[in-house]
């Protein structure tokens, strides 16, 4: 939660103690609220055991453990998910997720957006909160890519419902790029570029057309593909890449989490924030 106080010569942002690890890209919430509970954070020299906590991200001072708590410089992964592993940090059942494939990547990171434990395909991580809300917010446009194997043969009038937007529980689709890629004897594959990422979305308007998901890959987020990342493997982003995608590489702070200086622009300004997706 995030809140603003405007006084007369300026606007202040607040926002609770447990969101400031995160956003500082040094833990999840759940983390954040554990280290709170556990006495180890302190705001201003105090020791604060709740984490609804405000905290004027311009001015006050977090320390976990007697150390600042400084923004990370930002992380940047781009994964080829496998089928199988679960897009979550601990599954109770201990199946394989995302997170097995990224240890060695550095530092603490989240998921940008879900893949389903049947989808493949690309899937960005980051310890930068700000630049993933900028990538999953629909009101950026940034396009999604999925290659789709459907069980049975499309119509042209299948593809073009799909391509009008279907009607779905929480709401109408918004139009779709679809494209007839091949026909088999009883399977079409399709390629879908959406600007939305709802839950299980490609999945369910394939079935609002009529049809089902055999095999769902997703074959590129914005202007990046999969090139020649092996399945299972991750990379680094470029800063061209996360320009590309309307954000700007976090720089490391050097004393608070407003990166380091009184003033500093907030996270949510180093995204162009108002700019819709442009290919
Ligand atoms: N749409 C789906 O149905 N599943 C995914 O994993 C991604 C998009």
């Amino acid at each position: 939660m995030k809140q603003r106080k405007a006084g007369k010569a300026e606007q202040r942002v607040l926002k609770t103690l447990e969101r400031v690890f995160s956003k500082a890209g040094r833990g999840s919430r759940s983390e954040a609220r554990r280290w709170i509970g556990e006495g180890r954070v302190r705001v201003n020299g105090v020791t604060v055991r709740s984490p609804d906590h405000w905290i004027d991200l311009e001015r006050d001072h977090i320390t976990l453990d007697g150390k600042p708590v400084t923004a990370q410089r930002g992380v940047y992964v781009l994964l080829y998910k496998p089928k199988g592993y679960l897009t979550t940090y601990k599954d109770p059942e201990g199946r394989p997720t995302v997170f097995d494939l990224v240890q060695d990547a550095g530092g603490w990171l989240a998921p940008v957006g879900r893949l389903d434990l049947d989808t493949s395909g690309l899937l960005l991580l980051t310890n930068d909160t700000a630049f993933a809300d900028h990538v999953t917010s629909p009101e950026h446009l940034v396009p999604k890519t999925y290659q789709v194997k459907t069980a049975t043969l499309l119509s042209e009038e299948q593809l073009e419902r799909l391509r009008g937007g279907v009607e779905l529980h929480d709401g109408p689709t918004r139009p779709a790029t679809v494209r007839r890629v091949r026909d088999s004897a009883r399977h079409t594959v399709i390629e879908m570029v959406l600007t939305e990422g709802r839950n299980r979305q490609v999945r369910r308007m394939v079935e609002a057309a009529g049809s089902h998901v055999l095999k769902l890959v997703r074959t590129a987020i914005g202007p990046l593909g999969i090139g020649e990342l092996g399945i299972g493997r991750w990379r680094h982003l470029t800063d061209e890449e996360i320009a590309a995608l309307g954000g700007r590489r976090r720089t490391a702070a050097t004393s608070n989490t407003s990166e380091g200086r009184p003033g500093a622009k907030s996270r949510s300004r180093a995204c162009n924030k108002g700019r819709a997706w442009k290919s």
